[in-house]
């Protein structure tokens, strides 16, 4: 049984965003590959979670006025549930706030340093005082914080460290030995050439400026670095430092991590080097994946363009996402998300090629044979080619998902697929219909045809789970459990179709497009646009407008003018100064004496009903009514910028 378990990971994820197409794409190829393993009859373990310590998640969740763990709760359940929705059948989601992994983590500090390989020392960097962190040079490369904005000093710390140079050799030597350790071969060479030849330095593996952690256990005022907690997050799920370590056993070393090339110093350099520093084996392979990027580069919550998959599957279907997802983004390189390119594959991939092909089939056995193949069949010109493209496609689909190979392992399978649409157009079932003395050949046409759509069934399942389900359906055929079924035409009797809905309507490009771009603007406010339909003006423009506070001294009503009161006001200057105020019809004169107003002090004198009026005073235009805006307790004639 040791050679048929496979344990997969992907990484954890930080629960601080709402997560977005690019993340998805990580978890369902973990996906694809592991229920490809599952019906191969691999014992698998799939592992996915979150990384819910840090800095980070501390200040967000004091923003918010929660307790960091209050925020990642809720947070965590959306990604679950975000799982859930895309078919993810991941056998456990690891928190790194869970009791046994905080636990474990802090156990295996204690090993490092017990081994030697954690001292005591002082971490030296670029501080800023007022934010309580430490930041990069490039991070505040202008010598400022990068979040505040004001000066960062240098500063040290008392920290833990890790003897990551210590084991720069071993990293390379264990490179060298084991040729695909790190998939795609240029990000071992990245890692190489631009990291461990330089020099590795030990790595600060405690911080003291926040509390958002796990406690070092032998210095509780230090919380332990977030990569160490995160990375041993693929051993501790395994029960690895608990009472039962059985999965640990059974599991370990993992086949593959699945990561995003990003992240790839931490699990092909401090990964190992921990693992080595513990003494436990290192994990077959390393694979590092390319991004899911937009037009225009990344995607990013602050440029407003993150793609929200949960839109997507809903309007599309989970498998129509999945599929895309997996056939657009090529091994190893990055792929350029677009509606555009999302509608097109559904329309040619799915609705045309595959679609169709199940559609049509399933019309035609009823329409020629009444919803069962009869048992009397003849083979014909064409079978053959049909039939050993299968065999050919399951050996090609293989060596693919074998490599993690998503896009050319779809390829080749929707090759098989269009073999199986040029088969129809081959030997014209409608034609052979039309003499009877056809029937038999016509039989074994829909035969091929059927037992075509069964195999691409079983071909299809790692990816698009739901549609293999429902192409079976109409089939008549239970879900698929086993992948060697692929490998077998003529594993079925004869087949009785069940007529069912189209697995891929197609769409209408344009229609789809403005829809896509109707749902992504920003939700219709009257308010914002009327304020951003105000003309903008410098802040030297505001600085010519002065205003003062001022008194109410004296008001009356003015003759003739309904809607004006006259003012008397006390500005601070010791002279009276008469304004004429548009505000009769929502106040009386006594309820204005004795209050302060604010008063625009150089607005150009006017004559209004035969007041002179020096200024105004500012109201708000409360829609039905008018109202004076009143201060307090500021002395007459205080400048307001
Ligand atoms: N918490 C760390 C991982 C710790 S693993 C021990 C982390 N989290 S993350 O949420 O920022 O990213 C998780 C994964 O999503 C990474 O593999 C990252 O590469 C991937 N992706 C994030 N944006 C992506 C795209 N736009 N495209 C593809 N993958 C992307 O890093």
């Amino acid at each position: 049984m040791a050679d048929k378990k496979f344990y997969i990971t992907t990484p954890i994820y930080y629960p601080s965003d709402k997560l977005h197409i690019g993340h998805t794409y990580s978890t369902v190829q973990a996906d694809a590959v592991s229920r490809y393993k599952r019906l191969r009859g691999y014992d698998t373990f799939f592992l996915t979670g979150t990384d819910e310590h840090g800095q980070k998640i501390e200040d967000k969740a004091k923003e918010a006025g929660v307790t960091p763990k209050e925020y990642v709760d809720k947070i965590v359940d959306g990604i679950k549930d975000l799982w859930k929705l895309m078919n993810i059948t991941n056998d456990k989601f690891i928190r790194t706030t869970d009791e046994y992994h905080e636990k474990a983590v802090q156990l295996i500090f204690n090993k490092m340093y017990e081994k030697g390989d954690i001292y005591k020392g002082e971490y030296e960097g670029l501080y800023c005082k007022p934010c309580e962190a430490f930041w990069t040079e490039t991070q505040a490369a202008d010598g400022l914080c990068p979040d505040c904005g004001r000066p960062v000093i240098t500063a040290k710390e008392e920290a833990y460290f890790f003897k990551l140079s210590k084991y720069a050799d071993r990293l390379l030597e264990y490179y060298a030995a084991h040729p695909g350790f790190i998939e795609p071969a240029h990000r071992e060479t990245e890692m190489v050439n631009n990291f461990i030849k330089p020099g590795l330095q030990d790595l600060c593996i405690s911080r003291s400026t926040f509390k958002w952690g796990i406690p070092v256990p032998i210095n509780p005022d230090h919380v332990i670095y977030v990569w160490l907690d995160a990375l041993t997050n693929y051993i501790t799920a395994l029960g690895y430092g608990s009472e039962d370590d059985s999965l640990f056993k059974k599991f370990w070393p993992a086949d593959v991590h699945l990561i995003g090339k990003d992240i790839t110093r931490f699990h092909t350099v401090y990964w190992p080097a921990f693992l080595m520093s513990l003494d436990i084996p290192l994990p077959e392979k390393v694979y590092c994946h390319g991004w899911v990027l937009l037009d225009g580069g990344k995607m990013s919550k602050s440029k407003g363009n993150v793609v929200d998959p949960v839109q997507l599957a809903e309007r599309y279907g989970v498998d129509a996402l999945r599929y895309y997802l997996l056939r657009e983004v090529a091994f190893g390189a990055d792929g350029i998300f677009s509606n555009e390119n999302l509608i097109n594959r559904i329309n040619s991939d799915l609705a045309n090629d595959l679609g169709n092909l199940v559609s049509r089939t399933v019309a035609m056995v009823c329409k020629y044979f009444d919803v069962t193949i009869p048992a009397e069949r003849e083979d014909g010109e064409f079978d053959a080619e049909l039939k050993a493209l299968a065999a050919e496609t399951k050996t090609e689909a293989e060596k693919y998902l074998d490599a993690l190979n998503f896009s050319e392992s779809l390829t080749s399978i929707w090759k098989f697929i269009s073999r199986t649409n040029k088969y129809i157009d081959e030997t014209a079932p409608w034609a052979l219909a039309k003499d009877e003395s056809n029937k038999a050949r016509l039989a074994e046409v829909m035969y091929n045809l059927c037992e075509s759509i069964r195999i691409i069934s079983v071909f299809v399942a790692p990816f698009m789970p739901e549609t293999s389900v429902e192409i079976r359906t109409q089939l008549g055929l239970a879900p698929v459990e086993d992948w060697e079924e692929c490998g077998v035409f003529g594993k079925e009797e004869t087949y009785t179709v069940v007529k069912g809905d189209i697995i891929f309507p197609r769409l209408d490009p344009e229609k789809e497009l403005e829809e896509l771009a109707s749902l992504n603007k920003a939700p219709s406010n009257p308010l914002r646009d009327e304020i951003e339909g105000v003309a903008k003006i410098g802040i030297d423009d505001f600085a010519k407008v002065d205003l003062r506070v001022a008194e109410v001294k004296a008001c009356e009503p003015v003759a003739k003018a309904k809607k004006l009161l006259k003012l008397t006001l006390d500005d601070g200057t010791g002279e009276d100064r008469t304004v004429a105020s548009g505000i009769a019809l929502y106040y009386k004169p006594d309820e204005l004496i004795g209050k302060k107003v604010i008063l625009v002090s150089n607005l150009k004198s006017a004559t209004l009903c035969g007041v002179e009026s020096k200024g105004m005073i500012l109201a708000a235009d409360a829609g039905e009514e008018i109202k004076v805006i009143f201060v307090d307790g500021i002395a007459n004639g205080t400048k307001i910028r």
